[in-house]
């Protein structure tokens, strides 16, 4: 039985977890590319941004930040800054599992969900066992299974022009031993939802030895049915959270992977850390905080759909997003949108190569989203030919290095 979260040292996992035993392994992979959507939206920002000025809602972020709690807890925890205090780290995962009713053990905390979820990638995929995503998607996963030699396997949304889902025959056809198939829901850029009866064909169809990454960085802006309880039944799956979207800690920099113990510990050999004090603070006021996803989720909510009624009415198409982005056809190459928006101050979302008169739009603040409506019909009815603003400055540059041809 679990320990009282109140007492943190006596946590069940403290001993059983050897935080430092695999701190020295990571050093082999210094040169992976663990690549975030912070990287990729700063990677096709144009050369003529400036971040301190303009709109950005081009990275998914919430411009809400940190709950006023989150934001207190954060303060008061500043003198214990000079302490590593695992502690408190595990007194958050501790939380989270009694909130959950998952076993402690099946429960990581790191820097973000990008770092498991790059780590999870290379852990069970290899030149022989293929990444099967669908596209388009986050693109994330992409980069580390290349990093990896491993090839991924991209299958197409099924009715693109619809609902825009996960296509699980499609999904569980492109490979016969992947080594995992990357399941983003809500899916990042589209914002679609993908049915659970959907993610459970895929959990049961794909080989045994095939491990099943749910991602649900978007889950709480949602009406998704959560795939948590997948973890406690034992299937060879991994979810993925964060509290860089809903909970507006992008840049404090926390995620949870959650999987069965013996999957997670597989993770465990990429690297662990010892998490920045005042982050897990915040994020613990954020989860005891029982009105916060509520009020959140109406809040963004809210905004989204009259932003996407106002497209609407402008007959502009785009996905059925329940998240806090959407994809916008505007029917032309998107990366010329991007950079007549970008001319206006105001900076969208990219597009992806296979969906490539798209682009992405972030759900900003309901003033930033009045501005884009403005913006946007303004660059619509105007003929725009010119991409010259998305050459990238030398800092740019090196962010590209790795492919992002299509967004050049
Ligand atoms: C689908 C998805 N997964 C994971 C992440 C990683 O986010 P973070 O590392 O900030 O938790 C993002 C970031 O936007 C995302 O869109």
């Amino acid at each position: 039985m679990s320990a009282p979260v109140s007492d943190p040292i006596a946590c069940s996992g403290f001993t059983r977890r050897n935080f430092l035993r695999v701190a020295a392994a990571s050093s082999a992979f210094a040169s992976i590319s663990g690549l975030t959507e912070a990287h990729l939206a700063f990677a096709q920002r144009p050369k003529f941004a400036k971040p301190e000025s303009g709109i950005h809602i081009d990275a998914n972020e919430n411009p809400l930040g940190p709950s006023e709690p989150a934001r207190a807890a954060l303060a008061a925890m500043i003198p214990m800054g000079g302490r590593y205090e695992f502690p408190i780290q595990l007194e958050l995962m501790e939380i989270f599992a009694k909130q959950e009713g998952l076993d402690p053990e099946s429960i990581m905390a790191y820097a973000g969900s990008g770092e498991p979820l790059q780590y999870t990638v290379l852990a069970f995929t290899s030149k022989d066992r293929p990444l099967v995503t669908a596209d388009v998607t986050f693109e994330a996963p992409w980069w580390a299974a290349a990093s990896n030699g491993a090839q991924t396997i991209k299958v197409p949304l099924a009715d693109p022009k619809g609902a825009a889902t996960h296509d699980p025959k499609a999904l569980l056809a492109a490979a016969s031993n992947p080594g995992v198939i990357y399941v983003c829901n809500p899916n990042n850029p589209t914002g679609t939802i993908t049915s659970r009866k959907d993610i459970e064909a895929i959990v049961a169809g794909a080989p045994k030895d095939t491990v099943i990454l749910i991602d649900e960085a978007y889950i709480h802006l949602s009406d998704a049915t959560p795939c948590l309880d997948m973890v406690k039944d034992g299937k060879n799956v991994i979810v993925l959270r964060t509290f860089s979207k809903l909970y507006g800690m992008a840049g404090l920099r926390l995620g949870f992977a959650i999987g069965r113990p013996d999957l997670i510990k597989k993770l465990n050999y990429f690297g662990q850390n010892s998490l920045p004090v005042t982050t897990i603070a915040a994020a613990k006021a954020s989860l005891i905080d029982t009105t916060l996803v509520p009020t959140r989720k109406k809040i963004i909510g809210d905004i989204r759909e009259e932003n996407l009624a106002w497209l609407k009415s402008n007959n502009f198409e785009f996905t059925p997003s329940q998240s806090n982005c959407y994809m916008v056809d505007v029917k032309r190459p998107g990366k010329e949108v991007i950079a007549a928006m970008a001319k206006k101050d105001i900076y969208i979302g990219r597009a992806w190569e296979a969906w490539p008169t798209h682009v992405r739009i972030t759900v900003g603040t309901k003033a930033e989203m009045d501005a884009f409506q403005k913006a946007f019909k303004e660059v619509m009815s105007s003929p725009v030919s010119s991409t010259a603003g998305l050459t990238p400055e030398p800092l740019h540059q090196r962010m590209r290095e790795t492919p992002f041809s299509y967004l050049s």
